[in-house]
């Protein structure tokens, strides 16, 4: 159900979107900085709001499957059954793009990702406007993802207009997926909510020789190695307590005076997932000047691959 508050912003933000205006949307992964993939000014506006690089390609969000037609040339059998068996939710796929999608939004590449939303909120703006959405994260280039509608108010100094639909259910950005050539191999670019060992188990399924690769490579010109960084360092603890390291690391880190907070994480992968953002933010801003948290061998559920994946990035120094 979607309330009449909410309804009124979904209109606000349609009507945004149909003059060349950008709007943050909810989905169930983080939020997104949207714009109509049809309007250059729109997507101008996202590079420059974000201070995003133009090298970093956005992904395209579709309100139905129809949609797809508006963004790629083709849609071979092996992506439309994973877009039957996932969407909508959280996967990406890299597909060859058409001609009506501008160069801008995919930074040259002949390639765009794209997905389809869960989120309802996000659906029926998508619909409304009838066009799909070129939305990254609603972050500035390089931060941590939003997760709330107040995380998008404080990034961007509420200069940005933000459609509150709650705390995102998921809280880690999409799984990325690209395909060989022939589409026999699937090739996961961003570990995400959709793992590898649903990909293969879903795949048992499908005719032909599919296999599933781990390739967490830099094919993504966005997969930087410093990527989701909260605003005070964050270390990953590989060896030995913190005690241990204190003045090694006020050192490393020239900091003045080491206000250090640990980043504890639940047992609980799925709400690790859903809280970490906002546990990075909220340390962030209470005053502490680091953060540490301790590197766990246990964590071997891949829904952690994708935890530690941002962990990894979003860490200043490893010790
Ligand atoms: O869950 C998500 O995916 C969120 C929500 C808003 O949908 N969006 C998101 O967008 O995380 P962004 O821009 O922060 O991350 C998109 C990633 C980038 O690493 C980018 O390099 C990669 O997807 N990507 C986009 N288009 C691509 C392409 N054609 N080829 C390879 N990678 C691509
Ligand atoms: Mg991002």
């Amino acid at each position: 159900m979607i309330s009449i508050q909410t309804q009124k912003q979904i209109e606000q933000a349609v009507d945004i979107l149909k003059h060349s205006g950008v709007a943050a949307i909810p989905t169930e992964t983080v939020y997104g900085l949207a714009g109509n993939v049809f309007d250059l000014k729109a997507i101008q506006k996202i590079f420059e709001i974000k201070k995003r690089p133009f090298f970093d390609p956005l992904i395209v969000h579709i309100g139905d499957l129809n949609q797809i037609q508006d963004v790629v040339s083709t849609f071979p059998d092996l992506a439309q059954f994973l877009a039957q068996t996932f969407w909508p939710g959280p996967l990406t796929m890299v597909l060859p793009k058409n001609s009506k999608i501008d160069s801008t939004i995919t930074s040259g590449l002949p390639s765009v990702g794209v997905r389809f939303p869960q989120h309802p909120v996000a659906q029926k703006i998508i619909l409304q406007l009838g066009a799909p959405l070129a939305a990254p994260s609603a972050n500035l280039f390089g931060k941590t993802s939003p997760t709330t509608a107040e995380h998008v108010r404080s990034e961007f100094q509420n200069s940005v207009f933000v459609v509150d639909g709650g705390a995102c259910e998921i809280g880690l950005e999409s799984t990325v997926v690209g395909f060989d050539e022939s589409f026999k191999v699937i090739k996961i670019h961003r570990p995400g909510a959709i793992t590898q060992k649903m990909l293969e188990v879903a795949l048992v399924n499908y005719p032909g020789c599919i296999s599933v690769l781990p390739e967490i490579s830099n094919v993504a010109p966005g997969h930087l190695k410093h990527h989701y960084m909260p605003h005070i360092p964050l270390v990953i603890l590989e060896n030995g307590a913190f005690e241990m390291h204190k003045t090694n690391l006020q050192n490393q880190l020239q900091l003045k005076n080491l206000d250090s907070k640990e980043l504890v994480l639940s047992a609980d992968p799925v709400r690790v997932a859903r809280e970490l953002y906002s546990q990075l933010r909220d340390i962030a801003q209470s005053g502490a000047t680091m953060m540490y948290v301790y590197k766990n061998k246990n964590h071997q559920d891949e829904l952690w691959t994708a935890i530690w994946d941002r962990l990894e990035k979003a860490a200043t120094l490893k010790i």
